[in-house]
């Protein structure tokens, strides 16, 4: 988050004339969780994340996600600052795909493709809190929203919710889940935090070092749509398999990297994605998560508050463009058979 909280605060209030913590229902406010010296700030404006404060090596408090001052700049926004993004997030390749052999007409939003469910998705549309402890032991927040049938092209009714809790030694879990009521429906939820561990404006995070337990990527064609293959990242700069800092190739891509990576864990289950390193804080974040696919991408349109490289995300999601590749894992979600995305932040100081 930019500035100072409290600024926030102020102009939310002012803004939608309530005080923080009670809106009245379907109003946009902000909500923060404590626990020891980790704090997490939320919106339910897209169920977004607009700071995590965490100490650095010598104890010094300070936000490593990037955020807006006011919510009329996440209103704005057009690269999911923090956001809860979907109902399928990444690309589908000419907004289109076919299920029962019925044809899904979607709402294209970058050229002729959907990207992050269009062009008002989960990310920008206003989410009921349901459940809200912000301190204790383990202090969570619960956000729900029910999609309709033909929202944004997709088929059925689709109930969602997102829970973030503290959980201790500075963890944070985040899980999504959903539940299709009638029909079968692809579903791909992602958190589109934007991170940088040596400070939100500490500048870029070219010189941050990234592992990523990735033997492959999916490489894309020139509208970044999968092209179906799986290619090891042996020998390109997208292997990260040793720890590396972000920067060591960054100028071989053409604005840099923005790729899904076929994940090595074992299907399901929570394994380990990425460690990231920052040296100047000593600040370190590991991710693990159930999914089958992890998107890198390095803020490369960023271009509002602040600059391009500013942070880097890490979306934990199955493969873009799923519903048109049927050797990707499929991401449909029958009424039977929910879907459930669990990630888990811990952070720490390196040793
Ligand atoms: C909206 O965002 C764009 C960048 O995406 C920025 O150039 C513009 O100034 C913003 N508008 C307002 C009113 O903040
Ligand atoms: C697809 O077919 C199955 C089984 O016949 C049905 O349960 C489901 O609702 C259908 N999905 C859609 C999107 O029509």
């Amino acid at each position: 988050m930019a500035k100072i909280s409290f600024l926030f605060s102020f102009l939310l209030v002012v803004a939608f004339g309530f005080v923080n913590g009670s809106p009245p229902k379907d109003a946009v406010g902000i909500y923060e969780l404590k626990r020891g010296d980790m704090s997490v700030k939320f919106t339910n404006w897209g169920a977004t994340i607009i700071s995590v404060v965490l100490p650095d090596k010598n104890g010094k408090l300070g936000d490593v996600a990037l955020g807006y001052d006011t919510i009329t700049d996440y209103m704005n926004d057009t690269t999911y600052f923090g956001a809860l993004v979907g109902r399928v997030a990444n690309r589908i390749g000419g907004a289109n795909f076919v299920l029962n052999g019925t044809e899904y007409k979607l709402v294209a939003n970058e050229g002729k493709n959907m990207l992050h469910g269009g062009p008002k998705g989960f990310g920008d549309v206003v989410w009921k809190v349901k459940k809200y402890k912000n301190e204790g032991h383990a202090p969570f927040i619960l956000f729900g929203y029910d999609s309709y049938d033909g929202e944004e092209g997709f088929p059925g009714e689709l109930k969602v919710t997102v829970g973030y809790t503290l959980l201790p030694k500075n963890q944070l879990s985040v899980t999504m889940k959903a539940k299709a009521v009638k029909k079968d429906t692809p579903v791909n939820l992602i958190q589109h935090t934007y991170w940088n561990l040596g400070n939100h404006d500490s500048g870029d995070i070219l010189s941050e070092e990234i592992q990523l337990f990735a033997s492959r990527y999916t490489p894309v064609d020139s509208q970044l749509i999968p092209t179906g293959k799986l290619l090891p990242v042996k020998g390109t700069p997208y292997d990260f398999l040793k720890p590396n800092t972000i920067g060591s190739r960054i100028e071989e891509l053409p604005k840099g990297y923005d790729i899904n990576y076929a994940l090595d864990g074992t299907p399901g289950k929570l394994n380990k994605v990425a460690v990231v390193k920052d040296k100047k804080s000593g600040r370190v974040m590991e991710l693990l998560a159930n999914q089958p696919g992890v998107q890198f991408y390095t803020g490369n349109m960023i271009r509002f508050v602040y600059k391009a490289h500013a942070a880097l995300c890490l979306e934990t999601q199955g493969f873009p463009d799923s519903v048109n590749h049927p050797n990707f894992p499929s991401q449909i979600v029958t009424p039977e058979k929910p879907y459930k995305h669990n990630m888990l932040f811990r952070f720490s100081i390196a040793p």
